[in-house]
């Protein structure tokens, strides 16, 4: 039943000078698949990310680079904002912290706690910790330094500034954390909150001086100061919202369903901000969820180790999808999780190229080739005790547990249980052994076996789309259940698939990938076992040999002919003259290129690929065209008198 509960999800806004990695990807995916299961489930959904883009390192970047801090900000965002359209992330609204909507609303508040006392200038004479932006107490030194022996990014420091009186609400504080369990998840991360505030908290230093750092938000009631960047950032989940700039639209997103945030940043979430909107009269959010950090292997990624995973790398060689659902499905939240290059392809060829790949391709191959590529007419209900119920009842099993672990923030045990119910339609399938049933003169039975797993199929892309939108879209239309989006209440009826639809002709999704070559010193023995995985597509390493890169011929051709592709509003369809060869091949430029814009064109095309069906045409090789966000052009030549079929490279 679809209602209008609120479900208001955010990510931590990043830092815009850092270059995007697999951290930032993975809350904003996470984020996403939980926005896009609550929209599926008709709540009133709202999911905002954004940037952090004040601040000393922001400042000495940008004075580095020699541009003002502003066009470098605006130029950092585009990585981020670019990435998220990339990952295919929905989110409803992006939050940039020099954004005049935001700081106007940081600055109110500002005013208004200082003139209700809660805010005061002191003297501070103490330590400062340059590379976080803040201040620290002798106890919190790295080992092996000390007062007298000061690591380089610690620095003493004495100067006026202005305090918000955090520790009026220590009290209150650890009262609400105990008396709502689910305000600071998981458990143990509350307990560590707990833990922190056991000592005395001190109050919270809120401004820098000018003269120190200028890249900020300006104290209204003192211009010689700017706002300290944490004191700036978290406000922005409620200035996104409407705080004091829209009552109405305040109303109905806040308070916050889950802020998801990284464990790094508990203190900041659990202590700072819940103290802040207390003074501010503000409700509390629902919940603060710190999930663990991707690992490289076993160890922390870091710039200096070079050892951070690049997201694009693996959207690029898998696919947005595929690694999504590795993000999703190999996290349990809450703890560290390892990425690695064997890891993502083991989960990757056995989840998705085997279970459900091999799933897939065996019901539509039988359907196309037995059922004349129409849904054929399987049982109307499932007899009790029989191998149909039995699966269905699995089915059924993986819809109640996506939903109940998706609710319990365990997104990768529904990911798991629909792997599960996945792996009981191959058993079934083994077990019914259609391509025995279509020998038989009755083909009845058969049909009964492909209905029924194109159904568990129907509903298992359902609870797969919010993770794997794209690919389970294309999934749902192969097997006719049409590319509109799930409907939840189908997914506990059986029967709903269409007998008779006409099923488009289908690709495999989940191409297999090789397992990257070991390290030559660290080469296990094969082992013999081990079968050869079929050759369709090869990973290639991030650097290629010149060999590698002559595998693929490139050729110009001259575009003859060019037409829109009916019901695909993305392909053109391009006959092409290529050294006097005819050749016809589907390209996805039709939202950048009209028909006539192409025709006459000496294009590049890679003349050797594999044939595919696109939509049901036939397409011999693939045209080279540069992109950047939404931006496209194609590669082309430019001599008129140029030959088509000329070798390029
Ligand atoms: N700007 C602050 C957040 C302000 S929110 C009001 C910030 N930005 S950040 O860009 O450094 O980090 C954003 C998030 O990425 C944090 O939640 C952090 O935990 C997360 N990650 C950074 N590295 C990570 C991994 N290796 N793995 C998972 N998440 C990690 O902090």
């Amino acid at each position: 039943m679809s209602d209008n509960t609120p479900f208001y999800v955010t990510t931590p806004i990043y830092y815009v000078n850092d270059k995007p990695h697999i951290g930032h990807a993975y809350t904003t995916m996470l984020a996403d698949t939980l926005a896009r299961s609550h929209r599926l489930l008709g709540h009133d959904t709202w999911f905002l990310t954004g940037s952090d883009e004040h601040g000393q390192k922001v400042q000495e970047a940008a004075a580095a680079r020699g541009v003002p801090a502003q066009a470098h900000v605006d130029e950092m965002v585009l990585r981020f904002q670019e990435l998220w359209e990339r990952l295919e992330i929905t989110h409803d609204d992006f939050i940039r912290t020099t954004d005049p909507r935001h700081t106007k609303v940081v600055q109110d508040i500002l005013q208004d706690l200082y003139d209700r006392g809660e805010i005061y200038q002191a003297e501070y004479d103490g330590l400062y910790d340059v590379r976080s932006e803040t201040f620290i107490t002798e106890k919190d030194l790295p080992d092996g330094s000390s007062l007298a022996n000061l690591p380089d990014h610690v620095k003493v420091i004495q100067e006026t500034n202005y305090f918000f009186r955090m520790s009026n609400y220590q009290e209150w504080l650890i009262q609400y954390i105990e008396d709502n369990p689910e305000f600071i998840q998981p458990d143990f991360r509350r307990n560590e909150t707990l833990g922190f505030l056991r000592k005395e908290l001190s109050d919270l230093c809120i401004s820098r001086p000018k003269a120190r750092l200028s890249w900020g938000i300006e104290l209204p009631f003192d211009p010689e100061f700017v706002t300290y960047v944490w004191f700036d950032a978290l406000v922005n989940y409620i200035s996104a919202v409407g705080y004091k700039s829209d009552d109405a639209q305040f109303a109905r997103r806040w308070p916050v369903q889950v802020h998801l945030i990284g464990k790094d940043i508990l203190t900041t979430h659990t202590v700072y901000w819940p103290t802040m909107l207390k003074a501010m009269g503000v409700a509390m959010p629902k919940t603060i969820f710190a999930h663990g950090w991707w690992l490289s292997g076993r160890d922390k990624m870091s710039k200096s180790t070079g050892n951070v995973v690049n997201p694009l790398d693996y959207a690029d060689r898998f696919g947005v999808d595929a690694l999504r659902y590795f993000l999703i499905a190999e996290m349990n939240l809450g703890q560290d999780a390892s990425f690695t290059e064997e890891v993502f392809i083991k989960r990757y060829n056995s989840d998705l190229a085997n279970d459900l790949g091999n799933l897939t391709s065996r019901v539509l191959k039988m359907v196309h080739t037995h059922c004349d590529a129409k849904v054929p007419k399987g049982p109307t209900a499932l007899a009790s005790g029989s191998e149909e119920a039995a699966l269905w009842t699995h089915v059924q099993q993986a819809v109640e547990q996506m939903d109940h672990q998706v609710r319990s923030m365990r997104p990768d045990l529904g990911v798991a249980a629909v792997m599960t119910a996945i792996r009981e339609a191959n058993k079934y399938i083994g077990a019914r052994a259609p391509w025995k049933q279509a020998k038989e003169d009755d083909k009845q039975p058969l049909y009964d076996t492909l209905y029924v797993a194109l159904e568990a199929l129907r509903v298992c892309s359902a609870l797969l789309y919010p993770v794997m939108p794209a690919k389970m879209t294309a999934l749902r239309n192969q097997i006719g259940a049409g590319e509109a989006l799930p409907v939840v209440e189908d997914l506990r009826k059986y029967g709903q698939l269409a007998v008779g639809t006409s099923l488009p002709e289908s690709e495999g999704l989940f191409p297999r990938h090789q397992k990257p070559k070991p390290a030559p010193e660290a080469a296990p023995k094969a082992d013999p076992k081990e079968k050869a995985p079929a050759a369709e597509q090869v990973v290639t390493l991030d650097e290629i040999g010149i060999d590698d890169f002559f595998k693929a011929k490139l050729k110009t051709a001259v575009v003859r002919e060019a037409e829109k592709v009916e019901g695909a509003d993305k392909l053109l369809k391009l006959q092409l003259d290529v050294g006097g060869e005819s050749r016809q091949i589907v390209a996805g430029i039709a939202q950048h290129y009209s028909p006539e814009d192409v025709v006459g064109k000496t294009i590049v095309i890679v003349s050797n690929l594999k044939p595919a069906t696109i939509r049901g045409i036939e397409s011999r090789g693939m045209l080279l065209a540069a992109s950047k966000g939404k931006q496209l052009t194609l590669v082309t030549v430019d001599a008129d008198e140029f030959p088509s079929g000329a070798k390029v490279g």
